[in-house]
């Protein structure tokens, strides 16, 4: 069985099953082996994405306390040591998976800004298990507005086609959540009801364009 702890696609903590389990070990070894000597650093027009390092807490903590940011997801304030324990989790997550959150700053100025994330999503649901590689992002408020974080996913989402080779990327969030929804059409998600929770939330689905098999 594996335990994961950390908020998984709403879901706090979760077991995975025997049959879960053996899919997550054989997972995490083939994204390890295709991660290898991979750096983890993305620089798009505006933005660079990098791992995060522990010494990025304080701004991390005051970016996320603002109210605007929390209100949708987690729905409440966290506590300077939830955001540490989150911090070390995600770091950790990016070591062992090779895929994860990354911090997302302002070329010009170098101001940590937000991060963007691809991260593994496991529904523990007899329905909908299925596993899933999910798109998350957060900005801090004062960089609402600016199609910063839609550059910041679009860039993430080709480096989780291209290098990660994955076949589909999703997101999901309230329905309420518009700003969220915006950025998923605007990355070319197709935007539909979440089957988890068809009433209340809401789904982006991308994938990867198959490459021609025949040749001229
Ligand atoms: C989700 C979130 C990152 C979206 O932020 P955002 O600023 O709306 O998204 P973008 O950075 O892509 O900016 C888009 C806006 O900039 C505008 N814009 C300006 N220049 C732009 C450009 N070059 N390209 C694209 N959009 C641009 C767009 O028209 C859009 O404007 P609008 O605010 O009138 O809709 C932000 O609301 C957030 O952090 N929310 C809290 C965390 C959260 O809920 N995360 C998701 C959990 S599921």
């Amino acid at each position: 069985m594996v335990r994961l702890s950390g908020r998984v696609n709403g879901i706090t903590s979760l077991t995975l099953g025997p049959h879960l389990s053996e899919w997550y070990a054989q997972y995490i070894a083939k994204k390890r082996t295709a991660c290898e000597g991979t750096m983890q650093v993305i620089e798009t027009e505006r933005l660079t994405l990098r791992p995060f390092a522990m010494e990025n807490l304080d701004v991390l903590h005051r970016m996320v306390s603002h109210p605007d940011v929390w209100q949708y997801d987690p729905g409440y304030e966290r506590s300077w040591d939830e955001t540490r324990e989150l911090l070390v989790f995600r770091i950790g997550e990016l070591h062992r998976h090779g895929i994860g959150r990354l911090a997302v700053s302002l070329k010009q100025t170098g101001a940590l800004i937000g991060y963007c994330g691809l991260q593994l999503c496991l529904v523990d649901d007899p329905t909908y298990a299925t596993p899933e590689i999910e798109l998350f992002f957060r900005l801090a408020r004062e960089y609402w507005g600016q199609g910063l974080i839609t550059e910041a996913a679009q860039a993430l989402g080709q480096h989780g086609f291209d290098t990660h080779k994955l076949r589909r990327i999703v997101s999901c969030a309230q329905r309420a959540n518009t700003r969220s929804i915006g950025v998923m059409h605007r990355v070319g998600m197709r935007v539909e009801a979440d089957p988890m929770d068809p009433e209340h939330r809401m789904m982006g689905v991308i994938e990867r364009v198959a490459r021609s098999t025949t040749t001229a």
